[in-house]
């Protein structure tokens, strides 16, 4: 059996996926049954370090999605459009779907699930929250049968590494951020990261996944890192803590619960030295997720990049592929539908 790939976009992150699937030392045994079949691309020209077939490269990305051949559509295009209208549209064309975009679930998950559901086809996101590291499916699946209280992350790979420069350094926040663009760890745009709008799509997927409810955007409060001083990191050593960006999904506890029932927020947080979140420093995320009976569960790695978060890509087409022979639980793969948390839902 083989499962043709649709591959959309051909950057960091699809690069990435194509080496992995190329690579004649990645042993899963499912991968040699997965073909990259087609992979849309913005130019034909541009000097690419995997050298794929020109035969399989389109700039009609429309001709993708609407292949009969294809099996799984993995989008890595990113951006809201036109992600958004190319996984609806493979979607219905019974295409299953990978996607690594944040910004699209947080914000049309439910369309997206919704037409998913109606068509039987799967949509899978890995790695849309914390690149490589395995968070999405344990959610759903290890830690399902678990209440969950909170889930608190450091999800933004940029403003860690600013702020661990800050305390480590003493120095300012524009400085450090232009140095970090000099050297690549920050975009030459980095509104997203540092005003705390990608950590606040991701804390809305996941308090989706760990609560059961459908988080919107609009109902995550963002406050990103721009205003915090070297002075303020300074303070916060002398008392104890280091300041982190925060990804936080709360459920609220007694009387607290009635007014607020879950609390979402991506803000400057004082963490404890002692604290498990306190020494990831630089580019590294982690997810502490508390719940009962687990206690504490600490997920770490890297973020962002190309390796890893082409693996948590490859991870999804071969989930599905297993599915789709058959190995798994078919209902384990629908991470914002088929939430057993329900009565959770909040907000
Ligand atoms: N800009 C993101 C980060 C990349 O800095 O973590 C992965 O979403």
């Amino acid at each position: 059996m083989t499962f043709k790939i649709g591959l959309l976009g051909l950057g960091t992150v699809g690069m990435g996926t194509a080496e992995i699937l190329l690579d004649p030392r990645s042993r899963h045994p499912l991968l040699s049954e997965i073909e990259i079949y087609r992979v849309g691309v913005r130019s034909l020209d541009k000097p690419r370090p995997v050298q794929l077939p020109e035969a399989l490269l389109t700039t009609d990305l429309e001709s993708i999605v609407s292949d009969p051949n294809i099996d799984i559509v993995v989008e890595v295009i990113g951006g809201l459009e036109p992600a958004r209208s190319l996984i609806l549209k493979a979607i219905a064309h019974g295409k299953h779907v990978v996607t690594a975009n944040k910004a699209v679930i947080s914000r049309y998950g439910d369309e997206i699930y919704t037409a998913a559901n109606q068509a039987g086809v799967y949509v899978m996101l890995e790695a849309a929250v914390g690149g490589g590291i395995p968070v999405i499916q344990p959610l759903k699946q290890a830690l399902g049968v678990n209440r969950i209280h909170s889930v608190t992350g450091i999800v933004n790979g940029t403003t860690n590494y600013i702020l661990s420069r800050m305390q480590t350094e003493g120095g300012e926040f524009g400085h450090i951020l232009a140095d970090a663009q000099q050297l690549g760890y920050a975009e030459a745009d980095p509104t997203a990261d540092v005003d705390g709008l990608d950590a606040a799509d991701k804390i809305a997927i996941l308090a989706s996944l760990a609560f059961g409810g459908r988080i919107k955007l609009p109902e995550v409060y963002c406050e990103g890192i721009s205003k915090v001083s070297a002075a303020d990191i300074a303070y916060a050593e002398k008392l104890g803590f280091v300041i982190k960006l925060l990804a936080i999904a709360k459920r609220g506890l007694g009387e607290e619960s009635k007014q607020s029932p879950l609390s979402v927020r991506v803000h400057p947080t004082l963490v404890p030295k002692t604290h498990p979140l306190a020494s990831i420093s630089g580019v590294y995320n982690a997810i502490l997720v508390e719940g009962e009976p687990i206690g504490q569960v600490m997920f770490y790695g890297r973020g962002a990049g190309s390796g890893p978060t082409a693996s948590a890509v490859v991870s999804d087409i071969l989930n599905i592929a297993a599915v789709l022979k058959s190995t798994l639980n078919a209902q384990m793969l629908h991470p914002l539908l088929s939430c057993s948390h329900q009565d959770y839902c909040a907000i």
